[in-house]
């Protein structure tokens, strides 16, 4: 199976269809963002410097964004791809994968871009709660993403947070932040010929059945 990027405004669902497709393709999940909350809930001094941009919605560092993915794309689970979600985040960090890509002699594979109005994206974090344990992404405005047991992941049974980025200030931050520095990547992917598009306004399941259309499986 080729390795997809996904590519979307903050909020947009990415977690959600990376979940989708990794329990059909069976392909590693992998979340910069996951990786960086995690980094961020240890109480050392990295974790507190990551904690802070993460809070207010700024990016953390390339240097140490690639020094995650790297650690994460040599392991084992990932010789056969995997789902990138929430990175590359800038030209520069996809022009690094580039490099990091032909020294351990992988391919690129696909970019799925989720097109979603500002409005609707924003309106999905009113209700998002994720399970720090093993990140899973619930909402409890919608009656088909609450948990099973109020507050509580299905999968752990330990108790859901909500993100300190998760407000509307931070979220247009991320935003601004998004259409500045993440989506000239489409353009960049766009000039290698693998991106493709799929309308992210509809159900989880509507967004999924797009993406397995264009894997063709
Ligand atoms: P990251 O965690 O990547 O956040 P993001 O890009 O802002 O995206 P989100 O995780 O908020 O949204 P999502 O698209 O995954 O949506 P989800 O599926 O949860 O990054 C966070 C921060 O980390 C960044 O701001 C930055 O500071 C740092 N960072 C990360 N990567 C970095 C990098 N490479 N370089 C530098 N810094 C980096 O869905 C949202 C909600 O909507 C959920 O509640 C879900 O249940 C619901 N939902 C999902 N799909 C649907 C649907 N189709 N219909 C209705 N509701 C839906
Ligand atoms: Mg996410």
């Amino acid at each position: 199976m080729k390795s997809i990027i996904l590519i979307a405004a903050p909020a947009a669902g990415k977690g959600t269809l990376a979940t989708f497709l990794k329990n059909k393709y069976n392909m590693p999940h992998i979340s910069t963002g996951d990786l960086l909350r995690d980094a961020a809930s240890k109480d050392d001094f990295r974790g507190r410097e990551i904690k802070e941009l993460i809070t207010n919605g700024k990016f953390v560092s390339d240097e140490v964004v690639l020094e995650l993915l790297k650690l994460r794309i040599e392991n084992e689970d990932c010789s056969n791809g995997y789902i990138l979600d929430g990175f590359p985040r800038n030209v520069s960090q996809a022009k690094s994968y580039d490099e990091i890509l032909k020294e351990l002699n992988k391919n690129i594979g696909i970019v799925i871009v989720l097109d979603i109005d500002k409005e609707i994206a924003k309106s999905r974090i009113s209700g998002r709660l994720s399970c720090p344990k093993c990140f899973k992404v619930y909402n409890t405005s919608n009656p088909s993403m609450k948990p099973i047991k109020d507050g509580l992941c299905d999968n752990c049974n330990i108790e859901l947070n909500r993100r300190l980025d998760d407000n509307p200030e931070t979220y247009d931050e991320r935003y601004n932040t998004y259409l500045e520095k993440t989506e000239p990547l489409i353009s960049y992917y766009d000039k290698k010929g693998i991106v493709y598009h799929v309308d992210g306004s509809l159900t989880p399941e509507e967004t999924f059945d797009q993406v397995v259309k264009i894997l063709g499986e």
